[in-house]
């Protein structure tokens, strides 16, 4: 996690919408953490926040009168909703319920919080929290996306053990450093230069490919689509035009970037194609390096003799090589990601090489360092004039300072 400590978030007025979720218990320690840096903390209660944790609770450590009620005559006299709203340097909706995703997506105010979401104009991050199911509904997928396009900034939620049922699957809020470090980044502590890429066109591979079998079985792998989704939002944050081309995951598609959905690396090399000219590809998907040889048009079945079906494998074209090896269509700065598990820099010279790209993000993958599916990087630029290690950072921090290295390299 960033260093972010005492003071980072000095003298700023952060507005806490509570919602009704059992991670509305971590919100407590949220709050801490943010007073811990120097923010003024206000907080809004749903009716259902108040069935997992106490106002008083909440009230306690925020210092200050929670809010709960739109129809309260004393609150609304004291402060009201609008200014609720108005008088914050940002918002901050943790846990964010489907519930009350739903309702922010389609404009809805029928309660306080609603109301007070419905009349700002003011930064706002959301950090959903939801079993894993409601999370990959298509109606919350929605939500999420409309969200994302009105620019709600989210953070995770992160896969993980459910707390009520033990089940495992994305769905699990952020944790509260990674709420607070999220706050700083949108509150412009940590920003890219605004402009940075203007003018700029950037194409961006990310998550697994799905290389189907038959029609019910796939072979893929565990990449989540963070690191490359966060970049991806990182690139437009910096003004550039952002084409986004990726693999199945679980993820919101980014604000202000085309997203082209693709499964199988043979359609994410043709949306690449496709997404030509560009000025700089990163190509951060964990792509298939092989697939079934002959996928079976249906479903492959056991003959009872107890013999295993063979599962011939054909590899996959090289996407990042197809680009780095481009010929007039050769974007001018091609990136690339090198997971490995053992002689991290050598492996990754070895990549720039052979795949005809200009720097290369390493990173050790091995099961210890929780990269794949995890919050985390620790990464190494490796580029032919030389390697820069990074510390362990967020995956969004990572992002704002490739994106940082990207627009110094194009000058
Ligand atoms: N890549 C790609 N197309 C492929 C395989 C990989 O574009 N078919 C890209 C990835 O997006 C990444 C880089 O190549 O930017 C490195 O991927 P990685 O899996 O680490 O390397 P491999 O080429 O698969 O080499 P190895 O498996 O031997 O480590």
């Amino acid at each position: 996690m960033t260093p972010a400590g005492p003071g980072t978030l000095a003298g700023k007025r952060i507005l806490l919408i509570v919602g009704g979720g059992i991670a509305a218990y971590k919100s407590l320690d949220l709050i801490r953490r943010l007073r811990e840096r120097g923010a003024r903390v206000r907080a809004v209660m749903t009716e259902g926040a108040r069935q997992f944790v106490t106002p008083l609770a909440v009230g306690a450590l925020t210092g200050d009168k929670v809010f709960c009620d739109l129809f309260d005559r004393e609150d609304e006299h004291d402060v009201g909703h609008i200014r609720l709203a108005r008088e914050a340097d940002a918002i901050v909706v943790a846990p964010a319920t489907a519930d009350l995703m739903a309702k922010m997506a389609a404009g809805l105010a029928g309660d306080l919080a609603t109301a007070v979401l419905l009349a700002s104009d003011r930064p706002l991050l959301i950090a959903p929290a939801m079993n894993p199911a409601m999370w990959s509904h298509p109606a919350t997928r929605r939500n999420a996306a409309q969200l994302g396009a009105d620019g709600v900034r989210f953070v995770g939620p992160n896969a993980g053990e459910m707390a009520e049922t033990g089940e495992a699957g994305v769905g699990r809020m952020a944790e509260p450093l990674e709420i607070a470090a999220a706050l700083e980044d949108l509150l412009g502590g940590r920003e890219t230069t605004p402009g940075a890429l203007a003018g700029r066109h950037v194409l961006i591979t990310s998550g697994p490919t799905h290389e189907p079998i038959d029609p019910v079985r796939y072979i893929a792998n565990r990449s989540s689509g963070k690191q490359g989704h966060a970049i991806a939002a990182e690139m437009a944050r910096a003004g550039a035009r952002v084409t986004l081309v990726s693999g199945p995951v679980t993820l919101p598609d980014p604000a202000g970037v085309t997203v082209v959905h693709v499964e199988t690396a043979r359609e994410m090399l043709a949306a690449v194609d496709a997404a030509l000219p560009a000025d700089v590809a990163v190509m951060a998907a964990a792509v298939a390096d092989w697939r079934a040889a002959d996928a079976q048009g249906d479903k492959i079945k056991k003959d009872g003799s107890g013999t295993v079906p063979p599962l011939k494998l054909a590899e996959n074209p090289d996407i990042l090589a197809t680009i780095g090896r481009h010929g007039t269509l050769r974007p001018r700065l091609v990136v690339g990601f090198a997971a490995e598990t053992r002689d991290v820099v050598d492996n990754a010279r070895a990549k720039l090489d052979r795949k005809g790209a200009d720097l290369i993000v390493a990173n050790d993958v091995s099961a210890e360092h929780g990269v794949m599916g995890g919050e985390d990087n620790t990464v190494r630029l490796v580029a032919r004039d030389g390697v820069t290690d990074w510390p362990k950072l967020p995956k969004a921090e990572v992002a704002r300072r490739l994106v940082e290295e990207i627009a110094r390299r194009l000058g």
